[in-house]
């Protein structure tokens, strides 16, 4: 079924697991996530990022999401990844998307204050829930190096709470986007002190290169949502590269397409139990 992330993620935090969320880019991406959900018996939250939003469109993405949700009694929710607007969280809600992100992290925090409670006034007054980002997830803008010095400060954290009245917050311990350059640094302590101050469940973003128990431990210190994105595109793409290798005269797209679902749907799977979400659907 096609629902918002609040429940789910509300349930995460009680039971002390996490809702794996995945990044999706086209229609293969979509089935192999909600086959991987209905395998595991576990929630999931499917996300676009602006990129993707802008390869396909708002209402492609809804329709893909919510024909698949339909067929199956697992929660599956459609989320707007890094929402770099005002505009855009607010036309993905007005899409059918069932969660945004509006990602204010690079602003001053006055400005991400600001910028996120007008957001959650819109989306709030029409039931959809809004994932804010506290502190600095490193990644590609910035070399691929997370810095210390811009990890989430717990006091900060709960008064972005309640200036804002955030569904779920992001937050930065260490974690980078794409692979590492060398071993991440994980203040994974940092969990637990701005789990102890923040009511809204808290979300790692970065997952891609963690290790399975730098996962598991920020789940267990209070972390309710894990983001996964480059993995599942490099899955992708190896299994449709193997495809060509093996077979080069391949040319129907469905076989590709079936290929990389497989690789896709068993890394879903695999990050499921690492969050601990496997039967809790
Ligand atoms: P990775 O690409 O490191 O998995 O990060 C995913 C993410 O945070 C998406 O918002
Ligand atoms: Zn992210
Ligand atoms: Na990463």
């Amino acid at each position: 079924s096609f629902v918002t992330s609040d429940k789910m993620l509300a349930d995460a935090q009680r039971g002390r697991y996490a809702v794996g969320a995945f990044n999706v880019e086209n229609m293969e991406m979509v089935k192999a996530v909600i086959a991987a959900a209905e395998e595991a018996q576990a929630p999931a939250m499917l996300q676009t990022t602006p990129s993707t939003v802008r390869y396909g469109s708002l209402e492609t993405f809804v329709a893909m999401v919510r024909a698949e949700a339909d067929k199956t009694e697992i929660p599956v929710c459609l989320h707007l990844d890094h929402g770099d607007s005002f505009e855009l969280a607010i036309q993905a809600i007005k899409a059918g998307y069932t969660s945004v992100m509006i990602d204010g992290s690079k602003l001053p925090f006055a400005e991400n204050a600001a910028l996120t409670r007008r957001v959650v006034d819109v989306a709030c007054a029409v039931g959809i829930p809004v994932e804010a980002e506290l502190g600095r997830v490193g990644g590609k803008e910035d070399d691929l190096k997370a810095h210390a010095d811009q990890n989430t400060d717990p006091d900060q954290a709960r008064q972005f709470e309640e200036l804002t009245g955030v569904s779920s917050l992001a937050v930065a311990i260490g974690t980078a986007h794409g692979f590492y350059v060398g071993e991440p640094v994980l203040d994974k302590d940092r969990v637990a002190e701005i789990a102890a101050k923040v009511k809204a469940p808290l979300v790692l973003h970065g997952a891609s290169g963690l290790s399975e128990s730098d996962v598991r431990e920020c789940v267990s210190k209070g972390m309710c949502k894990v983001n996964f994105a480059t993995e599942l595109r490099v899955a992708y793409t190896g299994a449709v590269k193997k495809l060509l290798a093996e077979a080069p005269k391949t040319y129907d797209p469905k076989k590709l397409g079936l290929a990389a679902m497989e690789a896709v749907k068993e890394q879903v799977i695999a990050r499921m139990k690492m969050c601990g979400c496997v039967g809790k659907a």
